[in-house]
C-alpha cells in the first residue's frame, strides 16, 4: 500500500484537485483507494457529500464507487498511524491525504505519514517561490528524522497548467520573455524533483466538485445521448491523470527500499 500526502505552503495551489484527480486515476486502474481529509475545511468530505446531492438531469443517478472511500482525519498521530495500518489490513492499495494550505504542524504529521509527498504548483512565477518554500520546509522536516530511510519521496506536480504550455512542454522555454527574477526562480525550480506529467488547466477539473471521480463522470456522460457527445474531453483529462499516477507508481515505494 502506498500513502501519498499532498502539501503546500500556499492555499489554493491545487492540492485537493490533485487528490481528486489521482483518486480518479487509481479507480480507473482498479485500485482500492482511501482518501483522508486532513484539511479542517473538509473539501474532500464535501466532495463526497456533494455527489449525493448532485442533479442528475433525467438520468439514473450513479453510485459512488465502492473502491473509493472518504474519511476525516484522526485527531492524534497515533490514531492516524493505526488507521493507516487498518486500511492496509483491509486491502486498500492507496491512501491519499489532503492537507490544508500553510505550514501547520498537522500538515507536517500528515507529510511524515506518507511514502510520497506531492507539492502541486501552478507554473506561475509568483507560485514557484511557494513551491520552493514548501520543498525547504519539507526537507527541513525530513532532515530531523532519526532514520533517513524513513523520509518520504518528495515531488512537485505542475497543475492548472495552460493547455498551450502542456502542448509545447517539450519545446524550448522562451527565456527572453522572462525577467531576471523569473529566470532565477525557474533555475531553482528546475532543480526540484518533479513529475513530468502536468495537470492541464481544465473546466472539467473545476467541475470535480459536482460529479465525483472522473470515472463516474464518464459513466454519467455515457448514459445520455447528449452526454456521449462530450465524453471525449473528460476521457482526455483522465488520460493525463493516469499518466501522472503511472509516474507515481513507478517511484520506488519506501517499503520496497
Ligand atoms: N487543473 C486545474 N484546472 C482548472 N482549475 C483548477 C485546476 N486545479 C485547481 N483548479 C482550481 O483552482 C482552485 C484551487 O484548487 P484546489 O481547491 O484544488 O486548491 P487547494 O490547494 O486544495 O486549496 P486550499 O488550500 O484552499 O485547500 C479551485 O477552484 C480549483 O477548481
Ligand atoms: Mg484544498
Amino acid at each position: 500500500m502506498k500513502v501519498i500526502s499532498v502539501v503546500s505552503t500556499k492555499g489554493g495551489s491545487g492540492k485537493t484537485t490533485t487528490v481528486m484527480g489521482l483518486a480518479s486515476a487509481a479507480l480507473a486502474a482498479g485500485h482500492r483507494t482511501a482518501l483522508i481529509d486532513g484539511d479542517s475545511n473538509g473539501q474532500v468530505i464535501g466532495w463526497r457529500q456533494a455527489f449525493d446531492q448532485a442533479m442528475w438531469k433525467g438520468i439514473e443517478p450513479k453510485a459512488w464507487p465502492e473502491a473509493l472511500t472518504v474519511e476525516s482525519c484522526p485527531t492524534s498521530t497515533d490514531e492516524l498511524y493505526e488507521r493507516i495500518g487498518a486500511l492496509e489490513d483491509e486491502g486498500v492499495d492507496l491512501v491519499i491525504i489532503d492537507t490544508r494550505g500553510g505550514t501547520g504542524g498537522d500538515s507536517e504529521t500528515l507529510a511524515l505519514a506518507a511514502d510520497l509527498v506531492l507539492v502541486p504548483t501552478r507554473p506561475v512565477a509568483g507560485e514557484w517561490r511557494q513551491a520552493i518554500a514548501t520543498f525547504e520546509w519539507m526537507r527541513q522536516l525530513f532532515d530531523g528524522l532519526e532514520d533517513q530511510s524513513d523520509a518520504p519521496d518528495l515531488r512537485a506536480v505542475f497543475t492548472n497548467v495552460p493547455q498551450k504550455i502542456v502542448a509545447s512542454a517539450r519545446k524550448a522555454v522562451p527565456f527572453s520573455d522572462l525577467t531576471a527574477n523569473e529566470r532565477h526562480l525557474l533555475d531553482q525550480l528546475a532543480q526540484l524533483p518533479f513529475l513530468e506529467t502536468m495537470i492541464p488547466q481544465s473546466k472539467i477539473l473545476q467541475d470535480f466538485a459536482d460529479y465525483g471521480p472522473l470515472t463516474t463522470a464518464i459513466e454519467m456522460r455515457k448514459a445520455s445521448r447528449a452526454g456521449r457527445l462530450h465524453v471525449g474531453p473528460v476521457e482526455d483529462q483522465l488520460m493525463f491523470l493516469t499518466s501522472l499516477y503511472d509516474e507515481v507508481q513507478a517511484l520506488d515505494a519506501r517499503e520496497a527500499a
